[in-house]
């Protein structure tokens, strides 16, 4: 059973694919990460990251490992855990050149089936699960929000780990976010066709949990 969610920064996919993934027993892949990593990587080689083949190199002749501990999606990178890096604003930045970069797009496409079969049961979330890295997936699910409100919760995971960004800075740098997701050719931010899609705003995370889950056993019953 594969199960997608996409949708923008701050929407609430990665707390859900986790929860959705614990109440199903099923395992859960932040695909961001992946982004992410490869990004770091880069960084640290000092490499051209608008370089798509030296950017293909680094995913080639680096080793990484996407591992989940205590709920959490955990990333090392030759050996050694980055998890924490990953966040950080300037790695959040520079991942959109990653992100458009089709080559290291269609490895890591690769890289995210592959994890898939391996696996009974999985929830992925990103930006292209539905529409392009699994486009059979049994059930797809579109998180959306307002950018004020995507804003507020990243404040809030940013001030608990000591980034003291204002609203507003915060808020300007999803929107960027958003538009570069949104306007790449390749594997852009959108909903599949035959997504549910959920406007996290208004909604508590137990209420999210609570739709996701109903939604899940509603396909399950038609199914049966
Ligand atoms: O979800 P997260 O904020 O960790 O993703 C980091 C970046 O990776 C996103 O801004 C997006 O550009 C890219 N990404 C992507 N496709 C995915 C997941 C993430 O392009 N499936």
């Amino acid at each position: 059973m594969i199960i997608t969610i996409d949708g923008p920064a701050g929407s609430g996919k990665s707390t859900m694919a986790r929860l959705l993934a614990l109440k199903l027993s099923a395992s859960f892949l932040d695909t961001g990460a992946m982004y992410r990593a490869v990004t770091l990587a880069a960084m640290q080689a000092g490499i051209d990251l608008s370089d798509q083949d030296k950017l293909l190199g680094v995913i080639q002749t680096n080793k990484f490992e996407f591992s989940v501990i205590d709920d959490k999606m955990s990333i090392r990178i030759n050996g050694l855990d980055v998890t924490e890096q990953l966040r950080s604003p300037q790695v959040t930045a520079n991942s959109r050149y990653i992100a458009s970069a089709p080559k290291a797009r269609e490895k890591l496409v690769q890289m995210q089936r592959q994890f898939a079969t391996t696996r009974q049961k999985i929830v992925t979330e990103g930006r292209d699960q539905g529409t392009v890295a699994f486009p059979d997936a049994d059930i797809k699910f579109y998180l959306t929000a307002d950018p004020a409100a995507r804003a507020l919760r990243r404040q809030a995971e940013l001030r608990a780990k000591g980034d003291d960004q204002t609203l507003e800075q915060i808020q300007k740098a999803i929107e960027e976010r958003d538009k570069s997701d949104r306007n790449r050719t390749v594997g852009p931010l959108k909903p599949a066709d035959d997504a549910v899609i959920i406007d996290t705003t208004d909604l508590s995370i137990d209420g999210v949990v609570e739709k996701l889950l109903s939604c899940v056993k509603e396909k399950c019953l038609k199914e049966n």
